[in-house]
């Protein structure tokens, strides 16, 4: 399919795929086309088998500023239901392969719900992560009132969904939004080195194991205990767990196939 408002290289790296917001004067703001383009190249990268890991990015000065406020201002009520236009990110939270995203600069609104779809976050040292809906009279719809508390606890996010001041990396990282920060020039490279080590792995106990952590934020405790337990036992029908075991014991380094 061919895209307007992404670049997809499937091919990024072995077995890593780029997602690249490309949107630049807009800030990345998520038009409906956009996001209707991030779900189809995710699901299409997520059917690729040679793709390990996919990396979701935008430029150095936004990841996404928000949902295209200019297309959604006119809207009432009816149309917003008609469109529905969350249930595409549904889809995006379905994604099997493990997601990291590299930020920069402005990642607001949905671009911050967007990040938190992500699995992981890789930040510049100018990105500023924040939810200000608040401030244009409504409210995230696409996830930030509940995954921005199971990420931060409740005060923070509270804080950001109803100020909506934004926070600095260096505060992102301290309360856990995100896993590490790298110079501007340096951002895209770190979360390729950390899709590389991913991609080094077993890439069916890696799905399986994004699973297993998901449902920590889904399920009750003892469902989901019982959920990663069959999921472990599965990995056992693999090829790659007797080469991962048989390469322990032998005191080589795995090579997984994903079978
Ligand atoms: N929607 C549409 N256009 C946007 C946009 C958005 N979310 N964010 C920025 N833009 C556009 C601006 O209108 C501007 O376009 P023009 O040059 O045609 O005027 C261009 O991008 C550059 O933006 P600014 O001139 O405003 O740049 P700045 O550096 O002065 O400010 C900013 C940057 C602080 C990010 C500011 O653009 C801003 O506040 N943007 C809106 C942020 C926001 O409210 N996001 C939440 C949206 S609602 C949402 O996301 C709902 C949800 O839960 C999914």
């Amino acid at each position: 399919m061919a895209y307007e408002f992404i670049i997809v290289t499937p091919e990024y790296d072995k077995h890593i795929a780029l997602i690249q917001l490309n949107r630049p004067k807009e800030l990345n703001a998520l038009n409906l086309q956009l996001m209707l383009e991030v779900k189809q190249a995710l699901m299409e990268l997520d059917a690729n088998e040679s793709v390990r890991a996919i990396i979701l990015t935008g430029n150095d000065r936004a990841f996404a500023a928000g949902a295209d406020i200019k297309q959604m201002a006119g809207k009432n009520a009816i149309d917003m239901l008609k469109i529905d236009q969350f249930s595409t990110w549904d889809q995006i939270r379905k994604t099997k392969k493990p997601m990291i995203a590299a930020v920069s600069g402005f990642a607001l609104g949905g671009g911050c719900e967007l990040v938190m779809h992500c699995d992981m976050v890789v930040a510049s040292e100018t990105a500023q992560f924040g939810q200000p809906e608040i401030k244009i009279g409504v409210m995230p719809g696409a996830g930030g009132t509940q995954r921005l508390p199971r990420a931060v606890g409740k005060v923070k996010a509270m804080e950001m969904v109803l100020t909506g001041e934004f926070i600095n990396a260096e505060e992102a990282l301290r309360i856990g939004m995100i896993n590490k920060i790298a110079p501007v020039e340096l951002y895209l490279s770190e979360a390729l080195k950390m899709a590389q080590k991913i991609a080094s792995m077993s890439p069916i106990a890696v799905q399986m194991a994004k699973e297993s952590v998901l449902k920590a934020f889904e399920m009750p405790l003892q469902e989901a205990l019982s959920f990663e337990r069959k999921n472990f036992y599965m990995l056992f029908a693999t090829e790659d767990q007797k080469e991962g075991m048989a390469a322990f014991v032998e005191k080589r380094v795995a090579d997984f196939k994903g079978r």
